[in-house]
């Protein structure tokens, strides 16, 4: 079957995947309103095309927090990723690599930071950090993230405890295993030491804690996981160099809003004063555009990332990105845009919204 789109790669992965590591990556909270709106609520927006604006070159180059990509697409953390591909999270990061895109790594990666980078030393990386009760591991562990060249800090936010997943629970799931937490040893480490087991994350973690990252750390920090204006302007107040707007791909709490509905709030919060992501539901170059359009600076990819590693490793991986990228390159022709940064709210109706 040829792959062209990433719905097809979504098909493939789950004929390739055991039903309980399917479940996994696909379930959402509860009744999994959230996750199936934020794929619907794209569809609820309408284009604005403008025509006759000279498009033979179209340009998807664009940055985050200063650094170059080639377009303004990127991989979301995603736990695991050894359960979909025996070299997990080192093809990720030599996918991202190629592609020039940023790649955010989780805090449950299945691969050690110290392999990931070495897997792919150029490639543009962020470093996702789950909150863990034992603030001295906090920070060995972002500070060790800052040493190996991670370039920014991402929070997430919307954990505070795990969301009910109906399926993990009936397939009886056991990341306990998995929770080995690999990216707390070092590549000289590969015995798991049972003193290093996450204590998992720290439900009392607040607004004012954030003062101590800033003090451990001089990676710009992002906040992933908000998804209103009151936490945009805390955010903002708490001078955060980013958030991403996210509801986990509707894994946590089940009922808000789609991500890319909540967008225009949060964008409309921070005036410009930090750079605003998305990620949730992102499936083809439209909604790629209509994401920008609405003021976020770069997307990111959840799911989609799993199914091509789970249907040809890192070269699933590359093949998801580049679909995604010409398809964004095709909507931004067709709609009249030659550069990123032609892309706004013109371009949306919103009484459809
Ligand atoms: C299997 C799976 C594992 C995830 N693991 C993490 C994680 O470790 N850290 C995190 O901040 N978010 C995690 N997320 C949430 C993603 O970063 C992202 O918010 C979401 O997947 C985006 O939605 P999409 O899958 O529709 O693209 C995970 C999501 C999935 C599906």
């Amino acid at each position: 079957m040829s792959l062209v789109c990433l719905t097809d790669f979504q098909i493939l992965a789950q004929q390739k995947l055991a039903k309980t590591t399917w479940d996994f990556i696909e379930g959402g909270a509860d009744e999994e309103i959230t996750r199936d709106d934020n794929i619907t609520a794209f569809k609820r927006i309408c284009l604005r095309p403008r025509y006759l604006r000279g498009v033979s070159e179209v340009d998807t180059r664009t940055t985050v927090q200063g650094e170059e990509i080639s377009a303004p697409i990127g991989i979301a953390p995603t736990c695991f990723h050894c359960m979909t591909w025996p070299d997990g999270e080192m093809s990720t990061a030599r996918a991202a690599q190629a592609a020039n895109i940023c790649y955010i790594t989780s805090t449950y990666a299945s691969c050690t930071l110290e392999d990931i980078v070495a897997s792919a030393p150029r490639g543009l990386r962020w470093f996702q950090l789950y909150v863990q009760s034992d603030w001295e591991l906090n920070k060995q562990i972002v500070q060790r993230a800052e040493s190996l060249g991670f370039k920014a800090l991402v929070i997430t936010v919307d954990v505070p405890i795990v969301g009910k997943r109906r399926n993990d629970i009936r397939n009886e799931l056991d990341l306990k295993r998995n929770l080995m937490l690999k990216s707390l040893q070092s590549s000289e480490e590969k015995n798991f030491k049972p003193d290093k087991q996450p204590s998992f994350i720290n439900a009392s973690f607040c607004w004012n804690h954030l003062s101590w990252f800033q003090s451990i750390t001089q990676l710009p920090i992002i906040l992933k996981g908000i998804l209103t204006k009151e936490d945009a302007e805390l955010a903002v107040k708490h001078k955060v160099q980013g958030i991403i707007v996210s509801n986990h791909g509707g894994r946590q709490l089940d009922e808000v809003p789609a991500s890319i509905n909540a967008l225009m709030e949060v964008v409309t919060a921070v005036k410009g004063k930090i750079e605003v992501y998305m990620d949730g539901g992102v499936r083809t170059g439209n909604d790629v555009l209509k994401a920008l359009a609405l003021g976020a600076k770069c997307i990111f990819l959840g799911r989609p990332i799993l199914w091509g590693l789970a249907c040809k490793g890192e070269h699933g991986v590359e093949e998801v990105l580049d679909i995604l990228k010409t398809e964004l390159h095709t909507s931004m022709t067709l709609v009249g845009c030659r550069s990123v940064g032609e892309i706004n709210w013109d371009l949306i109706q919103l009484s459809r919204l």
